[in-house]
């Protein structure tokens, strides 16, 4: 969790930011004509406000291993479930609203997303969470290791100032499967040591969830070498 939340976060600020930079002279007009046209880009970007809102606000630091300490209360975890469910069905809804069935894996991205927070209602989604949380921090610098190995898996030619054209992306959907199999193969095999079985486990079920919810079965074939 800590780490997926994390890499959503970057690269929701790292898209906002540059979208912001490049029109945020037009994006005062767009926002006027919001109500007009409901497709607007503005209306997708506006889904990921609150949640960027939430990355650089102070109560996000609580959430960095710094002051976290391998401790995610429920509170804490109840808060990004809202945040995430929020701005995915903000999401779902504006890809049913305006991306017509030719771009299917924008749908199943968006639909995976809510799927995949399900999870979240479950009785027992705080003790899981938390023992993810705990050995992640546990093994912090070899998730800062993995995470720059895999990111070779992450697309480099998206244009960040076209949000709509970044998520019609063809292969979007492919490229987010093969870096979390990759990102996977990197730590997974450290789990053991340094968590135990049962974090072994607790990571195996939160991998499988994610792969689960986003059909990414039939993509691991095509991964990019
Ligand atoms: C997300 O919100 C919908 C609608 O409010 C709700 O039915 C669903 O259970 C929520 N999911 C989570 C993970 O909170």
């Amino acid at each position: 969790m800590a780490w997926i939340a994390a890499c959503l976060l970057a690269l929701t600020v790292a898209i906002l930011a540059s979208y912001m930079q490049g029109a945020s002279a037009g994006a005062i007009e767009d926002f006027e004509d919001a109500t007009s046209s409901p497709c607007e880009e503005i209306n997708l970007i506006t889904c990921f406000l609150p949640f960027v809102a939430f990355a650089v606000s102070d109560e996000a630091k609580d959430y960095t291993p710094a002051r976290a300490k391998g401790v995610i209360t429920q509170p804490q975890l109840t808060r990004l479930c809202d945040l995430g469910n929020d701005t995915a069905i903000c999401f779902r809804d504006y890809t049913k609203r305006c991306i017509g069935s030719e771009h299917p894996e924008v749908h199943l991205t968006a639909q995976g997303t809510i799927d995949f927070l399900q999870f979240c209602t479950k009785p027992d989604a705080h003790s899981k969470v938390q023992k993810l949380f705990s050995c992640a921090q546990t093994m912090e610098a070899i998730h800062n290791r993995c995470a720059k190995s895999s990111s070779s898996m992450l697309p480099t030619d998206v244009d960040p100032s076209s949000p709509t054209a970044m998520v019609k992306r063809p292969n979007a959907l492919r490229d987010l499967c093969c870096h979390v199999k990759k990102y996977e193969g990197c730590y997974l095999p450290e789990v053991q040591t340094h968590c135990g079985a049962e974090g072994v486990t607790a990571n195996q079920d939160f991998l499988q969830r994610i792969y689960t919810s986003y059909q990414c079965s039939k993509h691991f074939p095509n991964c990019p070498a």
